[in-house]
């Protein structure tokens, strides 16, 4: 039995408020746990956007009393909340700037107002990016220009993992994520998955591209799964919304790709725990690990996942490794397939709420 450190996912959609139906805190954290994640990090595009003191105050009284694992909440950045948001800062876990079109309204089209983000939200803070071709070099451009970090999202193609690369050798402190599905998925996979089931922000891509990112692996500072639900009856419809879920299936494939050689379980653990730690300021989490069983065998069924939208872009792959114990700030959090930690278990990780649990440490009642 493999024992490794709880696992940390800095990009995930948990869908609430707005859209439980497709998952929410509790759904979303018993995933988490399922998969090996005992803290996520969960993005503003919900319904409404995070966006403002009230927006903010309302999911983290839900996430509050529904989380199973310890979470952080970003704020998402509109048009002329700059100041605003920044005012927020100890609240939120980062500021999320979404440079690109995807599923919800957060999308920013004025430059000046990337670049108002950009030079009022803390340097000291986290702040990621939705950000690919033109508008990452926008980003990367405009941050340099403010002296601050950019944390950018997802990376899926070979020029922009270059251009990270070519930044990064500048000195620029830019750090960057990619998804499990862009590094084992590709736009050959789409017959296969169905065209609804296979929409995804960004798109997949080449194998070219692919490949750029595997032999990039060491420009790459995390794993994040995107984990962005949405039901069957929504990807089979007439407008299917992008996104994949990934929780339950990213450490079993990386620890595939470690059991083919593909990179040392040391570069997993920097991807999966240490990298993000470091990059979004998390505490540690005392007295947790996973026990993890790498040999066995195992094939990914939709049905069988705890995510609420129970399907999977990898159904029907035969993966490696799977989690049997969770223990997380002493308690055993998941064992066997069952989720144990209830519904309120999970911890805010955001400096202001860490300040308020004050001295009482970062160990959970036992
Ligand atoms: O595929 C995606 N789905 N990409 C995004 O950027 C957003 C996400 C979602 O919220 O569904
Ligand atoms: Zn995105
Ligand atoms: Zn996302």
């Amino acid at each position: 039995m493999l024992r490794l450190p709880g696992l940390i996912d800095p990009h995930v959609h948990l869908r609430e408020p707005g859209a439980i139906h497709k998952e929410d805190f509790e759904s979303g954290t018993a995933a988490a746990l399922a998969g090996g994640f005992t803290a996520v990090l969960a993005m503003p595009n919900t319904d409404p956007p995070l966006t403002d003191a009230l927006s903010l105050a309302r999911a983290q009284a839900a996430a509050r009393s529904k989380a199973r694992c310890d979470y952080g909440l970003y704020l998402g950045g509109a048009e002329d909340n700059a100041p605003q948001v920044a005012g927020l800062a100890p609240s939120a876990c980062g500021l999320k700037l979404y440079l690109d079109q995807t599923y919800g309204p957060l999308r920013l089209v004025e430059t000046t107002a990337v670049w108002a983000h950009l030079r009022a939200w803390p340097k000291d803070r986290p702040l990621a990016a939705h950000a690919g071709g033109r508008s990452l070099a926008m980003v990367l451009l405009l941050a340099a220009l403010e002296g601050r970090s950019v944390h950018v999202c997802h990376v899926s193609r070979r020029e922009e993992i270059l251009l990270i690369r070519a930044a990064k050798e500048k000195g620029l402190p830019v750090t960057c994520e990619v998804t499990p599905h862009h590094l084992f998925l590709t736009q050959a996979d789409v017959p296969l998955l169905g065209s609804g089931r296979a929409e995804v922000r960004p798109r997949l891509a080449t194998e070219q591209d692919r490949q750029a990112l595997w032999e990039n692996l060491k420009v790459v500072d995390c794993i994040a799964t995107d984990h962005a639900p949405h039901t069957l009856a929504e990807k089979d419809g007439p407008q299917p919304p992008p996104g994949f879920p990934g929780l339950e299936t990213a450490l079993a494939l990386m620890l595939t790709a470690v059991a083919e050689g593909r990179l040392s379980q040391e570069a997993m653990l920097r991807l999966m725990h240490s990298g993000p730690r470091c990059i979004f300021g998390l505490p540690e989490q005392e007295e947790t690990w996973l026990e993890v069983d790498p040999d066995v065998q195992w094939e990914v069924r939709g049905e069988a996942l705890q995510t609420r939208c129970r399907w999977s872009p990898f159904e029907g792959m035969r993966l490696r490794g799977r989690v049997r114990r969770v223990t997380l700030r002493g308690r055993l959090a998941f064992e066997d397939g069952e989720v144990l930690a209830p519904p309120g278990f999970g911890r805010d990780l955001s400096p202001a709420a860490r300040e308020q649990r004050g001295g009482e440490g970062e160990r959970g009642p036992t």
